[in-house]
């Protein structure tokens, strides 16, 4: 399988992510907290030296509470300042605000120390398509004013959003681009909806999405489509035309639509409906 994104735009798109870093204090670093480690472009280390960091663990409400906790400690624990957050919730945003404040206060301590007082910290969003950026900006500033796309960069003609005595936020994400050289790196990447669904197929991608349920949450795939045991633990080909057929994916003929099937696991895997699910943990190997 091969997997690519954004090819061609790369070093463009990094061009102008430099750019903007230079305007910023603070780097804010989405992720999606069912895949926190695939859904980090590992540039960003590169790209935000210097820069204060943190790391917003986003949809954490679509993911695993028990692999929430862990994700949290493991970024502590590498001093990295994280918090968690369903970006759609205002009410989200207070713990992100004092984050925010934890994050900067080295650089405060170096204003005071040079003399300058209450100058507010530059902060700009970053993280690759999907992950929630525009949702967090528009919450986070309390109004309507990210803009969604999904081109690598940042747009021109940035705007500052100031949040109180303290922050000012640009109004445009940097979108980074998913980096990964491994497979199930993309295959976790698909399954977010961070790299698009044509790159690979949803009829193989649902096998795999099956596949790793059948080993990490039987129960859920047991209680959304009311299989047997027995028959969650059947090939993921069968429990895929199984599913087909008690949720009515029938081509004529009677054949089990399997394609619509494949579909519908997809989806209701990312809108949560499956239950609350991380593909990965901490520790474990990235192609793992
Ligand atoms: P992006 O800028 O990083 O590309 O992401 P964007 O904010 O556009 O969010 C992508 C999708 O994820 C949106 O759903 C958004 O509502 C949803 N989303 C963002 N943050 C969270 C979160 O913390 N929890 C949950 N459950 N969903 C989140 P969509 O279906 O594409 O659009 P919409 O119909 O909801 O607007």
């Amino acid at each position: 399988m091969q997997v690519q994104w954004y090819p061609g735009h790369m070093t463009k798109a990094k061009r102008a992510m430099k750019e903007d870093m230079k305007l910023v204090d603070l780097v804010i670093e989405i992720l999606d907290a069912r895949a926190p480690l695939s859904s980090r472009n590992p540039d960003i280390d590169e790209l935000g030296r210097g820069k204060a960091r943190l790391v917003l663990l986003n949809k954490a409400d679509l993911a695993d509470e028990a692999a929430n906790r862990a994700w949290e400690s493991y970024f502590k624990e590498q001093g990295v300042v994280t918090v968690r957050a369903d970006a759609r919730r205002r009410a989200d945003m207070k713990p992100v605000q004092a984050a925010v404040q934890t994050a900067c206060r080295e650089k405060k301590e170096r204003d005071l120390r040079r003399g300058i007082k209450n100058r507010p910290v530059r902060a700009m969003v970053v993280g690759i398509p999907n992950v929630g950026k525009s949702t967090f900006i528009n919450s986070y500033a309390g109004r309507a004013c990210a803009k969604t796309g999904n081109k690598p960069g940042v747009t021109r003609g940035n705007q500052w959003i100031r949040l109180g005595r303290n922050v000012e936020l640009l109004d445009t994400p940097g979108i980074l681009w998913p980096k990964f050289e491994d497979e199930q790196v993309g295959i976790r990447l698909a399954l977010l909806g961070s790299v698009k669904d044509e790159i690979l197929g949803m009829e193989e991608l649902s096998l795999k999405l099956l596949e790793f349920l059948q080993n990490r949450y039987p129960e859920a795939l047991e209680a959304r489509y009311q299989l047997s045991e027995a028959d969650t633990k059947r090939e993921t080909a069968a429990v895929l035309t199984e599913i087909a057929k008690i949720r009515n994916c029938i081509l004529k003929g009677n054949r089990p639509d399997r394609e619509k099937a494949a579909r519908l696991i997809i989806d209701e895997f990312r809108s949560g409906r499956l239950g609350t699910i991380t593909l990965e943990l901490p520790g474990e190997e990235q192609g793992s």
